[in-house]
């Protein structure tokens, strides 16, 4: 995540809006879905350096927004938004490029999406990566401090997102040996307009509970948590991992949540094997 303009990037209009995404690497296709709140770029140390006989494809969410794209148009139907309606983005992406199956990960909100897209369209699954994330909805607790979260971005902006999740968003390694990666997470999430999180709060508050889903996911399926992770702590893993047939669960023991990020290297390891 240094300051070499991004080769990779690439625009496509898709449907009502035009998606901005990464495209990197040679090989099976690999789509993966950033978490919230924030961009594609979450994934440049994946597009930068794509594990060995994959492509890497990462696009921003509907609302989401990379640096290069601030003060562009904002995307339309964002109201009503639900992990559904972010999945069907996201296939309508794998169409436009031609592809008719890939694997599909995601981390955390991502995660959510990359369920949901499992749900809709299993057969355009080669894989599903499942990172930092949970399979269950939100319980009473999580929708109040989801309403919250929704107050705080209205009233007081991004940046107040940014300090509320900062604390648990960066594993106690990280925070010690690594504090410069806060300020490129503060930077991917001040890029985002107030609509596009709150969009993204309310779909996440009313996302279903996909456990009772989970004995049918049939392909090859990594679930990947830092041990660190407090948001999406490895239980939440190991409970998805106790229910897909197909699962392998590889813990990073020096991540936290933004797992992808704390440690690339571990993590494009294991994409490497998904
Ligand atoms: C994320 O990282 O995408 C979010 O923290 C997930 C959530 O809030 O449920």
């Amino acid at each position: 995540m240094d300051a070499r303009p991004v080769t990779s990037e690439r625009r496509a209009r898709v449907g009502d809006r035009e998606i901005r995404y990464h495209d990197a690497g040679d090989g099976r296709p690999m789509l993966l879905i950033h978490g919230f709140p924030f961009s594609a770029d979450q994934w440049l140390p994946q597009v930068s350096a794509p594990p060995a006989g994959i492509r890497v494809i990462a696009p921003d969410l509907r609302g989401f927004r990379g640096a290069s794209d601030a003060g562009r148009e904002p995307d339309p139907g964002l109201e009503g938004a639900t992990m559904a309606s972010h999945a069907a983005d996201v296939l309508a992406l794998l169409d436009h490029l031609g592809l008719d199956r890939a694997i599909v990960g995601g981390l955390s909100m991502g995660g959510y999406v990359a369920l949901a897209l499992a749900m809709l369209a299993p057969g355009r699954l080669d894989g599903l990566v499942l990172a930092d994330t949970r399979a269950t909805a939100d319980d009473e607790a999580g929708r109040a401090a989801r309403d919250a979260m929704i107050a705080l971005v209205s009233e007081k902006g991004a940046a107040a997102v940014a300090d509320a999740m900062m604390p648990k968003l960066l594993g106690a390694t990280s925070r010690r040996e690594r504090p410069a990666l806060e300020s490129v997470v503060r930077g991917l999430v001040l890029a985002n307009s107030i609509p596009a999180i709150v969009s993204a709060i309310r779909a996440m508050k009313s996302r279903e509970d996909a456990s009772p889903w989970l004995p049918q996911v049939a392909c090859p399926t990594l679930i990947v948590c830092g041990a660190e992770d407090e948001i999406t702590p490895p239980r939440d893993s190991e409970a998805m991992a106790s229910l897909i047939p197909s699962a392998r669960l590889v813990l990073l023991p020096r991540a936290g949540h933004l797992s992808n990020l704390e440690d690339p290297g571990a993590f494009t390891d294991a994409l490497r094997r998904a």
